[in-house]
């Protein structure tokens, strides 16, 4: 990850290959938002505008030779869009413009970044950004390609608050935080050949390692123990792979914890669907849909370098849905974890039984709240498009759940488990289908089912299927492939807990 420093100094005269500042879009035309910048060239910049076709928009960034006056040789205008009414930006438009910025930088070694800060969160924010755009994914490139990638190594962010008490801690969790997002990605966007649950498992105890999150316990139960352990619904999914699945488990135990969390992860390290399965067109994106636990593994590694004041359990249902020989058939039934059956009608709702299992687990241990991520439905994509996690659970954790997206910048809604999609889990041979006949409100039916397995613990359940893989072109801070969501909400949620 690139390196992160601050400084007071005048960004101008700060040696760098690149200086990042902010426009903005005013009722007069362009505005450049950098007081440091010489005067005339601000005046050249803000007149030319037009025909630069600049207009201050989000994720305008554009690169002119900065000229006299100014350090770096290279000058980044990064877009923020319009002033709040209190004359700031707001935290996730500095973020976005950040990282913009500097994902625009992609190839060159250094920048400085001179945006406005109106107080720390600000800092932070910019911070985070900035490191979460110097992202780049290149483990199957080689020579030039991937250089031309290379995320910006140093960048030095100009403020006020470089010496303010909060600074060091602000730096630090930017750090750590991006280091989070970026494992993530980099887990999404390994290729699926690469990525099955025995070698995501291994990956987990060498981050573990790597990332120094000291305290942290990984247990890895292979398919033997799952089956003396009664995971039925992760072995049943698995069965159709040549490669076995797997359930890691990751402690982090502080001392006296102020409460005691689950994170539990869907871990499809493909997705074919199974014999139920999927058209051509979509199957490509499945190599994304274990992305909830990719989050949830970073998650617990980030809450231990922090040394967050709360015990947190992260469970990685690791399984590839593949239509083996010996692949479980729609008709089959299976009995989960706790001893519940279920009447598998489709085997690519896949991700229920792995996650039913986990939750099981979660919730026998003991904790206070207990938080699912994955990659659930295609029915969260219709309902809320790919920029919008669902989340849906016991009202207080939904809302508290939904309150640390808010406060992070992830976007998350909320959405209902109507009692009336409980008729639709009925099976004429077991306790429960993983499928209903009814395909209106997929995500709430999802839900509905999970809870089967949850009892009466406090529960969210966020469905990422949209966000957790950008399809398109990248944006903001978010880079084409893995983007890592979920990562910041589940951190925020544990430090507001830790924090109440
Ligand atoms: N992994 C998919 C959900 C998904 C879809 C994630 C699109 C990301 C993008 C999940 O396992 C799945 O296949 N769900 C089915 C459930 C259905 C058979 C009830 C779906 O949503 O179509
Ligand atoms: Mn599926
Ligand atoms: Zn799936």
């Amino acid at each position: 990850m690139a390196d992160l420093t601050l400084t007071a100094k005048n960004p101008t005269s700060v040696k760098a290959d690149a200086l990042v500042v902010g426009t903005c879009s005013t009722s007069d035309g362009l505005a450049v938002v950098a007081d440091q910048l010489p005067q005339d060239l601000v005046r050249q910049l803000e007149t030319l505008a037009p025909q630069l076709g600049l207009t201050g928009a989000p994720d305008e960034v554009r690169r002119l030779p900065a000229g006299p006056g100014v350090q770096a040789g290279v000058l980044v205008l990064t877009g923020l869009g319009e002033r709040q009414a209190d004359g700031t930006f707001g935290a996730e438009t500095l973020r976005r413009a950040a990282g913009a910025a500097l994902r625009g930088l992609a190839g060159t070694a250094s920048a400085v970044v001179a945006l406005p800060t109106a107080d720390e969160d600000d800092l932070a924010a910019v911070a985070e950004g900035a490191l979460l755009g110097a992202y780049a994914f290149t483990r199957y490139r080689a020579g030039e390609a991937a250089a031309k990638a290379a995320p910006v190594r140093s960048v030095e962010i100009a403020t006020p608050f470089a010496r303010s008490a909060r600074a060091k801690a602000v730096v630090e969790r930017a750090q750590v935080l991006a280091d989070a997002v970026h494992g993530t990605r980099d887990l999404v966007n390994t290729a699926p050949n690469d990525l099955y649950p025995a070698t995501f498992a291994d990956a987990a105890r060498s981050a573990v390692k790597e990332l120094g999150a000291k305290g942290v316990k990984v247990t890895v139960l292979d398919e033997k123990q799952l089956a003396s352990g009664g995971y039925g619904g992760i072995l049943a999914v698995g069965q159709g792979s040549a490669r076995p699945p797997r359930l890691v488990k990751l402690s982090y135990t502080p001392s006296k914890p102020a409460t005691r969390v689950a994170l539990v992860g869907k871990g499809i390290t493909f997705d074919t669907g199974g014999i139920s399965l999927k058209p051509p067109a979509g199957m490509p994106a499945m190599t994304s849909d274990m992305s909830g636990a990719a989050a949830v593994l970073h998650t617990v590694l980030a809450a231990a370098r922090l040394g967050l004041p709360v015990a947190v359990t992260g469970y990685l249902c690791l399984a590839e849905n593949m239509p083996g020989g010996n692949a479980q058939r729609p008709g089959d039934v299976i009995t989960m974890k706790g001893g519940k059956t279920v009447e598998v009608t489709n085997t690519d709702a896949e991700g229920r039984l792995v996650m039913g299992d986990g939750l099981v687990a979660a919730v026998e241990e003991g904790h206070d709240v207990v938080l699912d991520i994955a990659t659930l439905t295609g029915a969260q994509v219709v309902a809320l498009g790919n920029r919008v996690s669902g989340v849906l659970g016991t009202d207080e954790v939904r809302d508290a759940v939904k309150a640390a997206a808010d406060a992070v910048g992830e976007q998350f809604w909320p959405m209902p488990m109507p009692e009336e999609l409980k008729a639709n889990l009925k099976s004429k041979v077991a306790d429960m289908v993983n499928s209903a006949s009814d395909r209106a409100g997929g995500m709430l039916f999802a839900a509905v089912f999970l809870k089967e397995f949850v009892g009466s613990t406090p529960w969210a359940h966020l469905d990422i299927a949209g966000p957790a893989y950008n399809e398109k072109g990248a944006f903001g801070y978010t880079p084409a492939g893995g983007t890592g969501v979920g990562v910041r909400t589940l951190l925020g949620f544990l430090e507001a807990a830790g924090a109440r």
